[in-house]
């Protein structure tokens, strides 16, 4: 059989399986049913016994049709994925990955972007750090492959995969008053003096809904637009404030007290994030894959404790990647 069949005869044959009909078959083969005919009368014969039935205009399979029709629905996956296959070696040795990512995620974006640009040296890398709005700007024209954000979006349906842990901890100054304290109750935290991310931020509103839920607020004393703001204000003792952990990675641990307070830190998540019905490209995959391949940075945890906060945080305080994780 395999001297005498041709792909093309399997492919018409396939779509009247598919289809129920040699017109529908003819039409969207764009092939003239003449053809179609033609080509069925010719594999049949290869084959040695009829392949299919007719009623009127209905077409079924008989027992040996329906084999074939299967050993020729998995001859084409196969093929399908040797193509993809093809494809996404050509893809990962040239192309481009446009990434946005929110301002907190400044911290880490750069360095994972640069690890994955020395693996793949052919693929030109950029990208932009914005705030929220410009995010959902970009995401409603469908201009970059993937965000990197703290909370994926409401306004616009996503695809969110968590890549990484977001620990959220409480900074003091290191001779703030609490600093040596241990499970400092909410209660005590809602009386100190506050320095605040912005209105919008996701690391504010996170810090806002822990002390909403036991029925305290905050009252911020200074309200600053990005974290180094914040951290500078924090270091010229006017006031505490809760920040991710992924903010502290270039600095001493002495630099700051991380307070130890009950309800902290906040657990999030850093997520990758494209919008529903987007067929995200194959550079975009591969960053996606790395991303969720790699391991945990270690982050911070109270002054004194053991040095690693994060959730999947081992005994010895290394961390693994978030989805090797037993949950
Ligand atoms: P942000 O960080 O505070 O810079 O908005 C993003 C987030 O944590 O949601």
């Amino acid at each position: 059989m395999r001297h005498h069949t041709t792909f093309r005869q399997l492919e018409i044959f396939e779509a009247i399986a598919r289809l129920g009909s040699f017109t529908r078959a003819s039409e969207s083969l764009y092939l003239t049913q003449p053809t179609v005919s033609m080509q069925i009368k010719k594999l049949t014969e290869t084959v040695g016994s009829p392949l299919l039935e007719q009623f009127g205009k209905k077409v079924s399979l008989t027992e040996d049709g329906r084999e074939l029709a299967q050993a020729t629905r998995e001859i084409f996956a196969i093929l399908d994925r040797y193509t993809m296959s093809v494809a996404q070696r050509r893809g990962l040795q040239k192309g481009r990955l446009n990434l946005m990512a929110i301002t907190t995620a400044s911290y880490f974006a750069p360095r994972l972007l640069g690890e994955f640009s020395k693996l793949h040296p052919g693929i030109d890398v950029s990208l932009r750090v914005t705030n929220k709005e410009q995010v959902l700007a970009s995401m409603a024209d469908n201009l970059d492959d993937l965000y990197l954000l703290g909370t994926p979006p409401e306004e616009i349906d996503v695809v969110a995969t968590p890549i990484m842990d977001n620990p959220i901890v409480v900074l003091a100054a290191p001779g703030h008053p609490l600093a040596q304290a241990k499970n400092i109750p909410l209660e005590r935290l809602a009386q100190e003096p506050w320095v605040m991310r912005e209105a919008g931020s996701g690391t504010r509103k996170a810090i806002e809904s822990l002390f909403r839920a036991q029925g305290l607020e905050i009252r911020p004393r200074l309200d600053l637009g990005s974290n180094e703001a914040v951290k500078q204000a924090i270091l010229a003792d006017l006031g505490i404030s809760a920040l991710s952990c992924h903010t502290l990675a270039l600095h001493q641990p002495e630099q700051f007290a991380v307070l130890d307070v009950v309800g902290f830190p906040i657990r999030r998540h850093w997520y990758a994030v494209y919008p529903v019905g987007r067929q995200i490209s194959v550079v975009a995959r591969a960053f996606l894959d790395f991303l969720l391949g790699h391991p945990q940075p270690a982050v911070c945890a109270p002054t004194g404790g053991p040095s690693c906060c994060s959730a999947n945080c081992n005994a010895q305080g290394s961390c693994t990647p978030l989805h090797n994780k037993k949950s």
